[in-house]
């Protein structure tokens, strides 16, 4: 049994592949690679096919001392249906997602990514594109509280 996590941005080049490999980091540290199977998707099509912005890159590799990996991709309705759960990094992205939910069949798929954090306060994961190198050393490590939630919540469920 694998569980499909999929991580939703607006151009899927700096939060939600940061995400992904996080988690798929995390996955690996604690011997349940084979079981959680982790995407990304921007609801724009701005930046399709590009590999993950530098500087998250860079904040990646200093904080965690991972590569990210990856090609931005569109998030597609038929996401919906392919994913266990859904994790919009912000409030725009949540109402993006849920937009293509024409059927409100999936709506309890997607979720916030800060609904998992533990230790951080903040109920969104602020766009880092326009800031400055500050702003990408805080979301790696939003993400990395929320990803540690998220592992939790999902042994806890059935892994
Ligand atoms: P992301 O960051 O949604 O975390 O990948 C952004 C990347 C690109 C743009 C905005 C946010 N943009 O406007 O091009």
């Amino acid at each position: 049994m694998t569980y499909k996590l999929l991580f939703v941005c607006l151009g899927n080049i700096c939060r939600s592949p940061a995400a992904e490999n996080i988690m798929n980091h995390l996955s690996k540290e604690n011997g349940l690679s084979g079981s959680i199977v982790c995407d990304s998707a921007g609801t724009s099509s701005y930046h399709i096919g590009s590999p993950p912005d530098r500087r998250m890159s860079a904040a990646a590799a200093q904080k965690l001392g991972i590569q990210l990996q990856g090609r931005a991709r569109q998030f597609q309705k038929s996401d919906l249906q392919e994913f266990d759960l859904i994790l919009a990094m912000d409030k725009d992205n949540y109402a993006d997602i849920l937009a293509l939910d024409t059927s409100s069949k999936y709506h309890h798929k997607v979720k916030l990514m800060c609904d998992f954090c533990s230790r951080h306060t903040l109920k969104e994961v602020p766009d880092p594109y326009y800031g400055g190198a500050e702003g990408f050393n805080q979301v790696i490590e939003l993400l990395v509280d929320a990803c540690e939630g998220l592992l939790n919540h999902i042994t806890a469920q059935q892994v």
